[in-house]
């Protein structure tokens, strides 16, 4: 049985260099999670290729944010797709609006408490309110899951503080922001390992760069379900 506690993000430009990783890193990865930076280069296409040929779970990452009615207009055209989880801000109005999209759909909804590429500085610049950032992170991860939310991401480093929240019984937590010891870390600030993330009550680890950018993302692959089995 391959682990899908591992999801590898496949931030690459196109489905066709999407489709040739996926097929590269075979049987041992599962679950995949597609985003933004493929919206335009079929990333779609790819989702459905994956899922249907190739019998993968699905995370489409687009980090929806919007009006009420516009979310849930996206979700409920997305959700046509065969999809197992979509991200979402995790502002309380657009969770409900997203659950009503998906309404009848097996299509989990995620939502971001706060990107792990961000700092208490990086806040400041957005106007984020004062506060330690974990305890913003835990404060949003609880109207989240209150608005109905699947799961959330959060950073590993908050996973179980998060974990420990009444509101997240039976809930996710899905952690990007993993590094195996040794790897760049790229602009993530808030990183540990994946054996690291799990034992802190993540249900997934997403890793990126660490797979795709590879020599041998099959070996890299390998070497993080070792360190997690
Ligand atoms: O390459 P790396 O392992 O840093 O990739 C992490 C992936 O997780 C990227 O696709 C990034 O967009 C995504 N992500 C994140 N932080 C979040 C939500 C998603 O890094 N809060």
């Amino acid at each position: 049985m391959p682990d899908d506690r591992l999801i590898v993000a496949i931030d690459l430009p196109n489905a066709l260099e999407g489709l040739q990783l996926a097929e590269r890193l075979g049987e041992a990865v599962s679950f995949y999670k597609i985003g933004l930076g493929m919206l335009t280069g079929g990333g779609l296409a790819l989702a459905n290729e994956l899922k249907q040929d190739h019998g993968k779970r699905i995370f489409l990452d687009m980090k929806l944010f919007d009006i009420g009615a516009t979310i849930e207009s996206a979700v409920r055209g997305l959700a046509q797709f065969d999809l197992d989880f979509l991200t979402v801000h995790g502002d309380p109005h657009v969770v409900r609006a997203a659950k009503e999209g998906a309404a009848g759909k097996e299509l989990k909804i995620l939502a971001v408490t706060i990107l792990t590429s961000l700092d208490r500085a990086d806040l400041d610049a957005g106007l984020m309110k004062a506060g330690d950032l974990p305890d913003l992170v835990a404060e949003r991860a609880a109207r989240a899951f209150e608005a109905g939310a699947d799961g959330v991401i959060a950073s590993p480093q908050e996973a179980a503080m998060i974990r420990a929240l009444p509101e997240a019984a039976g809930r996710l937590i899905v952690t990007p922001g993993v590094r195996p010891a040794g790897a760049a870390l790229g602009d993530q600030k808030r990183v540990a390992t994946p054996a690291q993330a799990l034992e802190n009550g993540a249900d997934h680890i997403v890793v990126g760069r660490p797979v795709w950018a590879a020599a041998d993302p099959a070996a890299a692959a390998r070497a993080i379900l070792a360190e997690i089995s």
